[in-house]
């Protein structure tokens, strides 16, 4: 792609760019990103000069900046989310498997996250490719799929009696009053790839539209086993300073909460994306 080196990550996902700067980058560049993060699902970056009005300025070049409305927010900042977990915590936040959004309408198209404060050990973010997974299924249940919808909510996670608010996070989340529920179809086609993806996540989707409890958990835990292969997935190692940027649409992605006593910190931008469309 032109002169930018991209250079694939792992077998299943995502890409390395390794030869430019987020915060002085050309319009034609930012095109590019927009290209190639639809097509590896997550692009890397090490070493950005990108404090926080940057990282805002470098996000808006991409669309509107959706407010997280679960997340603490820099005070400065209202519009980047703090992905903070104290070295005396016990729960972060995202750890396990999702996709930013989904149980909104018009889901975010993508995230930028930028790591300020690593532990020393632990603390990867690992990704899934969620074109590829859908690829790999037979034509018998890619058809199936083909005419489901599924529901997703965040109710189970922040509302009142949530997951969170059971744990050493409830302080530090917000908004449990203002959950939500949408209902998107089971593959979509991406809006810009044109590809085919799996759009249902272990985190947020609770159900299939108009199929009991049982029969949506045993397809969903089959897709979720499915797509979770290691074929199809890739694990960032954080440094200071590194950035990841990812289209919602066709990855999830988890942070693994394996570096207690330590404290981590990041800070994540949510781009709006479009209603999604069914095949
Ligand atoms: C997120 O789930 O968006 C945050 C991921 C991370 O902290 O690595």
């Amino acid at each position: 792609m032109q002169h930018l080196s991209i250079v694939p990550f792992s077998s299943g996902c995502g890409a390395l760019i390794d030869n430019l700067q987020l915060a002085t980058c050309t319009d034609t560049e930012v095109d590019l990103l927009r290209q190639a993060s639809s097509e590896f699902g997550v692009l890397f970056f090490r070493n950005q000069v990108l404090p926080p009005h940057e990282h805002l300025r470098f996000g808006r070049r991409f669309g509107n900046v959706v407010v997280n409305k679960f997340f603490q927010h820099l005070t400065e900042y209202p519009e980047i989310a703090e992905v903070r977990k104290e070295k005396q915590q016990e729960t972060n936040i995202g750890g396990g498997w999702h996709t930013d959004h989904s149980y909104d309408d018009i889901p975010a198209m993508g995230s930028i996250l930028v790591a300020r404060q690593v532990p020393s050990r632990g603390g990867a973010t690992h990704f899934a490719n969620l074109y590829a997974a859908y690829d790999d299924l037979s034509d018998g249940l890619k058809k199936v799929l083909h005419s489901l919808t599924a529901i997703h909510s965040n109710d189970h996670l922040y509302g009142e009696s949530g997951y969170y608010a059971k744990t050493d996070l409830a302080n530090q989340l917000q908004g449990q009053d203002s959950v939500s529920e949408a209902t998107h179809p089971v593959v979509i086609v991406h809006p810009r790839s044109g590809r085919k993806a799996l759009y249902v996540n272990p985190a947020h989707t609770i159900g299939i539209t108009g199929w009991s409890q049982e029969e949506s958990r045993a397809l969903l835990n089959y897709l979720y086993e499915h797509a979770a292969q290691s074929k199809y997935t890739c694990q960032f190692n954080w440094e200071t300073d590194s950035v990841a940027l990812w289209d919602n649409r066709c990855t999830w992605h988890f942070a693994q909460n394996d570096y207690h006593g330590e404290a981590r910190l990041m800070h994540r931008l949510t781009i709006e994306g479009t209603r999604l469309v069914g095949v």
